[in-house]
């Protein structure tokens, strides 16, 4: 089984960004029957990042991050999408068969740009970079959230029109693989954690930097002896969230019992953070002084990501009538 995903690189990880994706990829290379693509989505990031150094510092970052957080390149390929210029070769050579329509109902598109993002046409034809990632790896199963669903359908869709435009079953339809919504993880101001909103606890952030914004969580005015609300309290779904089973009692009766105050239970949490990351934390300072060492990950990658990725595309070039005579 094939499983690709990709992670824009649009700034840093947060603690959602684990629970919600990082974790379960991570995960997926446990089993030897799956043979894991994971890849930065640089392309896709430059429809909000338009800094060169930004964008390439991201791109390591997540690549960092990823390693630092377990992901193992034995196992798992790991690349770097701007490293590939046949992904955006196939890009264009699906737009040309994708309708306008379909693009016009993908929800993204809308909610970018109500959000502030500059419609451009790259934002616009978003969806259709994404299914060349896709399809060019031959990819079967894609973990992605809930909001990626639709562009998971919009990738069936289009490889459906090649192959039919082509006559040849060329594009393999994948299969969306909803990952487990058990963490949607809400940030410092109650919201659901996004660096869009700048409610983010990164993982890698320096450990004062982290303080402060626990710290910052927002809390209600109940006093310290009273019990405390349970129910759409980010300090208590943020503890649960990092509390080994065996403690939760004890931890859940601090806020139904009352007797402990807020400031107390967010160092608490702090610990927890810190401790659960720890070894990733070491990990990924390591790595900040050997940038070489993520680099010959992602050019091996890259190498092995090439390996089907020359396949489909001879194909497809052959099917389009691209490229040299013979
Ligand atoms: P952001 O909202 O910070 O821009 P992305 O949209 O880039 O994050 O999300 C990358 C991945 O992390 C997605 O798979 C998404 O489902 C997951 N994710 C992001 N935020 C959360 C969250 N607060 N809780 C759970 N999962 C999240
Ligand atoms: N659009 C995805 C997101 O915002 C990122 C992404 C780009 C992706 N290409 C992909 C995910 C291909 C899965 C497969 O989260």
């Amino acid at each position: 089984m094939r499983i690709l995903s990709g992670v824009q690189t649009s700034g840093k990880l947060h603690i959602g960004n684990y629970f919600g994706a990082i974790r379960q990829f991570v995960a997926l290379q446990e089993n030897p029957a799956n043979e894991c693509f994971y890849f930065l989505a640089d392309l896709h990031a430059m429809t909000t990042v338009h800094d060169g150094a930004t964008l390439r510092r991201n791109a390591f970052e997540v690549a960092a991050a990823f390693l630092a957080l377990g992901l193992d390149p034995s196992r798992s390929v790991l690349y770097r999408q701007s490293d590939i210029p046949e992904i955006p070769e196939l890009a264009w050579m699906l737009s040309t068969v994708t309708p306008m329509g379909l693009l016009q109902r993908c929800h993204s598109y809308k909610d970018k740009t109500a959000q502030g993002i500059v419609p451009s046409h790259g934002l616009f034809a978003y969806p259709v970079l994404m299914a060349a990632d896709i399809l060019i790896v031959k990819a079967n199963l894609v973990p992605v959230g809930k909001d990626q669903k639709q562009h998971l359908e919009v990738t069936r869709d289009i490889a459906g029109r090649f192959n039919d435009t082509y006559g040849e079953q060329v594009l393999t339809l994948p299969e969306p693989m909803i990952l487990a919504d058990v963490a949607v993880v809400p940030g410092i101001d109650g919201r659901k954690m996004s660096k869009s909103y700048g409610n983010t606890l990164e993982i890698f952030a320096p450990e004062n930097e982290l303080k402060r914004r626990v710290m910052s969580i927002v809390t209600d005015s109940t006093p310290v002896s009273e019990p405390k609300p349970t129910r759409g309290n980010t300090l208590y779904a943020l503890l649960k969230l990092f509390t080994p089973p065996a403690d939760w009692p004890a931890t859940r009766r601090c806020f139904t019992a009352g007797g402990t105050g807020y400031g107390e239970l967010k160092k608490r949490l702090l610990g927890l953070i810190l401790d659960t990351f720890r070894e990733a934390r070491r990990r990924r300072e390591e790595l900040e002084r050997d940038p070489g060492a993520v680099e010959a990950v992602l050019r091996s990658g890259r190498e092995r990501a090439m390996e089907v990725i020359g396949e489909v595309m001879a194909d497809c070039r052959r099917l389009a009538g691209t490229g040299p005579l013979t």
